[in-house]
């Protein structure tokens, strides 16, 4: 900064070198790349997909909580998710998103060990997740994507930036496209990868309001899912039901198929189909498997992109709970 006192015309130039240098860190920076592994760990696409489907098949609810864990280091995607309380910083895990909600950290905790084993402190925590991710998806038969890899591990994580960023299931329509824009995501993208939904379970506590107050629901559904849920707060909050009614542990296109049916399960689900500009998007995707699957897959990597740590920002964590 010294140099910007400067007032010699020997010196003047140098600031904007230091600012043209800047931008083409960055441009740099925001690259990621498919191959970014394939000398330094050649093996590690192998050893996480093995891992997953391991774990899949042992229990196939871990994809699903594998796939939102990716969701919810990605409003950022750097590994931050996965950091423990510490003494000088709050983590992400109990923000209220996350508390008693998150799972699928002992599963990263095996798959970072393994990928240790194979190259130590090559491959990011991040960079598992993304990884996973896609291997979940696959393994409860879903699309597959090329996923983008170089992200680099965080060395703090933000209580207040997860609970505030990531998205609640009280939002309405317009709530959900906020959410996901200011991410720098469009509608498109925040309806298919809504389509995430189509695996795994949400707590009580996440749809009661929705169940027994709601009008813009399946009758037979209501009655079916209050049955597990009892109306009194604090009774059963943390009893699950699955997101897809049809097909909970299968990605296909039921949730879609769902949301035209009504049984969407948590308010910010159905507002996706209420009368409003994502209603067709929907009844496209509820017919159309392949198309949801192609838009799924995109927004994957595009939610990807967002915020990496990439290049000398950053590390390369040892152990994904905590920073090096
Ligand atoms: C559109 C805004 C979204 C909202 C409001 C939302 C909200 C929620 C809520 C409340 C739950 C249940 C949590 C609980 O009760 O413990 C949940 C579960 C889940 N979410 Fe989302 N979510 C959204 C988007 C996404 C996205 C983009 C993905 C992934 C692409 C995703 C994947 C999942 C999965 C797979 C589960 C089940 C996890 C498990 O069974 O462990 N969600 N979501
Ligand atoms: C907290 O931050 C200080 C200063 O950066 C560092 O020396 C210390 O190791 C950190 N403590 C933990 C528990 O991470
Ligand atoms: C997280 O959940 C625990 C157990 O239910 C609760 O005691 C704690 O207050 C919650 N934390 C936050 C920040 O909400
Ligand atoms: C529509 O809802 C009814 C009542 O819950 C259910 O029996 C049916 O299977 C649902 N269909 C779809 C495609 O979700």
């Amino acid at each position: 900064m010294a140099l910007l006192y400067l007032n010699s015309p020997c010196f003047s130039i140098l600031p904007l070198i230091g600012v043209f240098m800047a931008a083409v860190a960055s441009m740099a920076a925001a690259q990621l790349s498919s191959t970014f592994y394939d000398s330094s760990c050649p093996g590690v696409l192998t050893t996480i997909q093995t891992a997953v489907q391991d774990v899949v098949n042992q229990e196939a609810r871990m994809g699903a909580s594998l796939l939102r864990l990716h969701f919810h280091d990605c409003f950022g995607c750097d590994g931050s998710v996965l950091l423990d309380d510490t003494a000088n910083f709050t983590g992400e895990k109990t923000a209220p998103p996350n508390n008693n909600s998150i799972r699928g950290f002992d599963v990263v905790d095996t798959i970072k060990s393994q990928v240790q084993a194979l190259c130590p402190q090559v491959v990011s925590c991040a960079d598992i997740l993304a990884v996973a991710a896609r291997d979940a998806v696959v393994a409860l038969g879903g699309p597959s994507w090329t996923v983008q890899l170089g992200r680099r591990d965080a060395t703090t994580a933000s209580f207040s930036t997860a609970s505030s960023d990531l998205p609640s299931p009280l939002l309405s329509l317009s709530g959900l496209i906020s959410a996901f824009s200011n991410k720098g995501l469009s509608t498109t993208d925040m309806v298919a990868l809504s389509g995430g939904h189509t695996i795994g379970q949400a707590r009580c506590v996440s749809f009661r309001n929705r169940i027994y107050n709601e009008n813009n629901i399946n009758p037979s559904f209501a009655t079916s899912t209050q049955a597990n849920c009892p109306s009194v707060a604090g009774n059963g909050d943390d009893t699950l039901s699955p997101l897809d009614v049809q097909s909970p542990t299968i990605f296909d296109n039921f949730y879609f198929q769902g949301l035209v049916n009504q049984t969407g399960l948590l308010h910010s689900d159905q507002q996706l189909f209420n009368g409003g500009s994502t209603d067709s998007l929907v009844s496209t995707y509820s017919t159309d498997m392949a198309g949801f699957f192609n838009a799924f897959a995109a927004a994957m990597v595009n939610m990807g992109n967002i915020s990496p740590l990439t290049g000398s920002n950053g590390e390369i964590r040892i152990n994904c709970r905590t920073i090096n």
